[in-house]
């Protein structure tokens, strides 16, 4: 049985007075649940700020990227132990504004991947298909490429580490989120896909998530679907009502 996972992405909202207030507020809407996974992932910045904030609370604290060298001349960066170091225990990893927006690339995402479960951090892998790419046809075949790539190099035990969030590109942020039927084919797919790669017992226990404009009123039936297993929230997960509501929901199926 897999545990629900929510992770809200902060993106690159907030101040650092907001920050402390949606993760408190947060903290203090959420403290009774124990049945669900809960990840925030606030701008860089703003990391040390919220992870005080959520000190002895059932929420963990994840960062919206980080580059696979140790340390060195890379003028902006930011290392595994740096996040460790701020006291993330998870880090997204090739979200779609990082891949169309920033230019990364699968092989770079997968480098990413490897160094951060090397280092004791959980990666939450993104992958998802531009609205083009699903007129045309081409979701299955663009989201098993960037799985097999993201993953590539990575043994059985390493890759249990890794949540996947499947975002279609075209749902985020746009208010327009798959249907259900939708995202279950595609997390479906994800996770036959991993049983070849690895084992059923692999793809038993890896979580995949759902992004794309998830909100308060689509997230029973989303998560209603067998093979969705979280969520990764961005716009909803900025206000601390529809982002509690939709643990609590959770929490309640
Ligand atoms: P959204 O973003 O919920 O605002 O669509 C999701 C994401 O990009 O992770």
């Amino acid at each position: 049985m897999r545990k629900p996972f929510i992770a809200g992405n902060w993106k690159m909202n907030t101040n650092g007075q907001a920050a402390v207030s949606l993760a408190s507020e947060l903290a203090e809407a959420v403290k009774e649940i124990d049945t669900v996974d809960i990840a925030v992932c606030p701008p860089f910045v703003y990391l040390h700020d919220t992870a005080r904030a959520l000190s002895s609370s059932n929420i963990s604290l994840g960062a919206q990227n980080v580059y696979y060298q140790p340390d060195g001349a890379f003028t902006g960066e930011t290392s595994c132990e740096m996040l460790k170091d701020v006291g993330c225990q998870y880090v997204i990893i090739g979200h779609s504004e990082r891949r169309h927006v920033m230019g990364e690339t699968d092989d770079l995402i997968n480098k990413k991947v490897a160094v951060a479960i090397s280092s004791g951090l959980l990666p939450i892998l993104c992958v998802g298909e531009l609205l083009e790419q699903r007129e045309a046809g081409q979701t299955d075949a663009v989201v098993t490429e960037q799985v097999k790539k993201g993953l590539a190099g990575l043994s059985e035990e390493k890759v249990l580490a890794v949540t996947i969030a499947y975002e279609p590109v075209w749902a985020i942020g746009t208010g327009k989120t798959a249907t259900s039927q939708q995202a279950q084919e595609v997390h479906r797919m994800i996770r036959k896909l991993l049983a070849e790669m690895y084992s059923d017992s692999v793809a038993a226990q890896i979580h995949i998530q759902y992004g794309g404009s998830a909100k308060p009123d689509n997230t029973a039936e989303l998560m209603s679907c067998p093979d969705v297993d979280g969520l990764l929230v961005g716009g909803a997960s900025l206000k601390v009502k529809d982002f509690a509501g939709m643990i609590v929901t959770t929490a309640k199926l």
